[in-house]
């Protein structure tokens, strides 16, 4: 699945991995999780020899831990600091290096394997895994991204933005991510078109699980 910032790729990938009993990955939590590691050890975010070497050294794993999945980087685990503000802003200029994403997707397809996979992300359709059997474009009105990505920020007890500060944040990282160099966002020729603005939750795993099933997935 790939789309524009907060139209709700995540929640669609995971329910339809638990609901097939494949493994979830999500990729923006990948380069979310760099980008909170450079700047929470004060590391170099420009291309150079200290961001390659300290890309060399991450190591970055999805645990099971209390029915849950978490993601650690080098044995830390950021958790709700994955979604702050400070990692929405840098976030994109980070996944735009060369470097960083070289090292990103490397590690996104050596996820994929037998027993079934979906991720989610901004070029999973078009550059990690081209030949995916399913692609889903997914899109959201603006207004309805902001609300999700707010509530995220409150959740995570950051409760200073407007939805003004939070829409002009979503807008920046989709125009970066569309216009950066290497592997921008784009919509896969072959992906599925959703605009789940006026769906549940249901209705769009729902709707996703039909055209799994009709791409030969079973259901466990
Ligand atoms: O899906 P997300 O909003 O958590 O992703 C955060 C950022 O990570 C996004 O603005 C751009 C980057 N990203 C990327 O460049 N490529 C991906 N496959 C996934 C995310």
């Amino acid at each position: 699945m790939d789309g524009y910032a907060s139209c709700g790729k995540s929640t669609l990938a995971k329910d339809l991995a638990s609901a097939l009993g494949y493994r979830y990955i999500d990729s923006g939590a990948m380069y979310r999780a760099v980008t909170w590691y450079l700047l929470e050890h004060q590391l170099a975010t420009e291309e150079g020899p200290s961001l390659r070497a300290a890309l060399d050294t991450i190591v970055l794993d999805f645990v099971a831990k209390d029915g849950s999945t978490v993601l650690t980087i080098n044995g830390q685990e950021p958790g709700l600091a994955l979604r702050s503000m400070e990692v929405n802003r840098m976030v994109s200029p980070v996944s735009a290096l060369h470097s960083v994403r070289l090292a990103m997707v490397e590690r996104q397809r050596a996820f994929a394997n037998r027993a079934g996979l979906t991720m989610d992300g901004r070029d999973i359709g078009t550059h990690v895994f081209p030949e995916a059997e399913l692609k889903i474009f997914v899109q959201s009105r603006p207004e309805i991204r902001a609300a999700r990505r707010l509530a995220e920020l409150r959740k995570a007890g950051d409760t200073q933005w407007t939805t003004e500060e939070v829409l002009a944040n979503l807008r920046e990282r989709d125009e970066m991510d569309s216009n950066r160099d290497f592997a921008p966002l784009r919509r896969a020729h072959d992906a599925v078109d959703l605009d789940n603005s006026n769906m549940s939750q249901e209705e769009q795993l729902a709707w996703a699980m039909d055209l799994a099933l009709a791409k030969g997935a079973v259901r466990p």
